[in-house]
């Protein structure tokens, strides 16, 4: 067993309280630790491994593209690129494209975009709104659009530009809305503000107020998009079309990845009004592609539908069973069980110690988000873990 733990504290800086555990290999919905201990894995690198770990469509599309063609700068056109350009366009309503590595990134180069369009046909117009329990990146401009006090404060002043409004409430982002405005900005599901649903009309009638009001409607799907809600994207769900849509996290089952996508209209960008070195990097792209490809082709976001209804009925029964919980809601393979109080530690160390890794996403509430690909059988054996860990909390 290696020092692990002393070699992070001695050399990285402590931006995370970690589970102590190292894990060093990865299989579908299972990991392993250095010990050789096996663990069910519903974190799934936080909503990315949708196909599992190391699935082979992923491993051999990386291996192949590693031993072809690494890196070029985007001077060039390279195929990969291309590709998964093609297919993400192909399967969704948007129209162009851009790459860049990361969630911060996309939902950044989201807004800027945006501010461009303002520029171009809002009179000048910046203001992008956002919402309260929202999450869109740890860049500085992404935390003044992140409305949590807790990752603004450390932070002020923050980039002017944003106003964060409470969500859910259409009547708040009318409200906020002044000529000044380009943007709202929102996540179809809240998904580190604690996986908070929309009531059934709010997107329809945020994106009827967009049009109202010309300005664009960003979706930012990291979390919920490429089929973790049960389809390949949440809006399709909401019987509306975002004008731009960033992704991340499970758009290459584990390779850093991001990209926002536009409607022709607001796709206003010109040669060198943006711009990323490894955006669109073939390996990143290769990986893409083959999860993508894969999650089409086999309807992998309706297994996370079925199963997530699967997963969430039983989740419902622990409900029932144990008096503390509160609250069972999500949508496909995004779910939160909710607490009377803040045991979601506890919750979380007790099922580490059973075999089973799971997200604390408030300090009362823990967040579910398995491998799209998961099944059944597995679902039926991290209740019962969550049933004997629950059994020992209430004890
Ligand atoms: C909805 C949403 N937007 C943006 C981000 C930021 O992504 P990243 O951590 O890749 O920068 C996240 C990450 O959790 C997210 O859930």
């Amino acid at each position: 067993m290696g020092n692990w733990q002393e070699l992070e504290h001695e050399y990285l800086m402590h931006t995370v309280d970690r589970v102590p555990v190292t894990l060093v290999k990865g299989e579908g919905a299972r990991v392993w630790d250095e010990d050789g201990r096996e663990y069910l894995d519903f974190v799934a690198g936080w909503a990315v491994n949708s196909l599992g770990h190391c699935h082979p469509a992923v491993t051999e599309a990386v291996a192949e593209q590693v031993r072809t063609l690494i890196q070029t700068s985007n001077q060039f056109y390279t195929i990969p690129q291309l590709r998964l350009a093609e297919l993400l366009v192909q399967n969704s309503c948007l129209d162009k494209v851009f790459f860049c590595n990361s969630g911060a990134e996309a939902t950044e180069g989201a807004v800027k975009l945006a501010r461009r369009y303002g520029k171009l046909n809002l009179n000048g117009a910046y203001e992008v709104i956002t919402t309260m329990n929202s999450f869109h990146g740890r860049t500085l401009a992404m935390v003044a659009a992140t409305g949590q006090a807790k990752f603004q404060e450390p932070y002020l002043p923050l980039p002017i530009g944003f106003t964060n409004v409470e969500y859910n409430n259409v009547e708040a982002i009318k409200a906020a809305t002044s000529d000044q405005t380009c943007a709202v900005m929102l996540e179809p599901v809240q998904g580190e503000g604690g996986v908070n649903l929309p009531d059934d009309d709010y997107l329809r009638a945020v994106r009827a107020w967009c049009d109202q009001k010309g300005i664009l409607l960003i979706l930012d799907e990291i979390q919920t998009g490429v089929g973790r809600v049960g389809t390949l994207f949440a809006y399709e769900q909401y019987g509306i079309e975002p004008d731009i849509m960033t992704l991340a996290k499970g758009l290459a089952s584990g390779v850093p990845i991001g990209v926002f996508l536009a409607k022709d209209r607001a796709s206003v960008f010109t040669p060198g009004d943006h711009g990323s070195t490894f955006g669109g990097n073939p390996v990143a792209c290769a990986a893409s592609y083959a999860t993508v490809k894969f999650i089409i082709d086999h309807d992998i976001a309706g297994n996370a539908k079925r199963v997530g209804q699967y997963f969430t009925n039983g989740l419902e029964k622990l409900k029932q069973k144990f008096q503390f919980i509160t609250d069972v809601r999500g949508h496909g393979l995004l779910i939160a069980m909710e607490f009377n109080s803040d045991i979601g530690g506890a919750a979380l160390t007790a099922c580490l110690e059973r075999g089973l890794l799971v997200n604390r996403v408030k300090p009362n509430a823990l967040r579910f988000m398995p491998p799209l690909i998961i099944s059944d059988k597995e679902v039926d054996e991290a209740l019962g873990i969550l049933d004997k860990a629950l059994t020992g909390i209430a004890n």
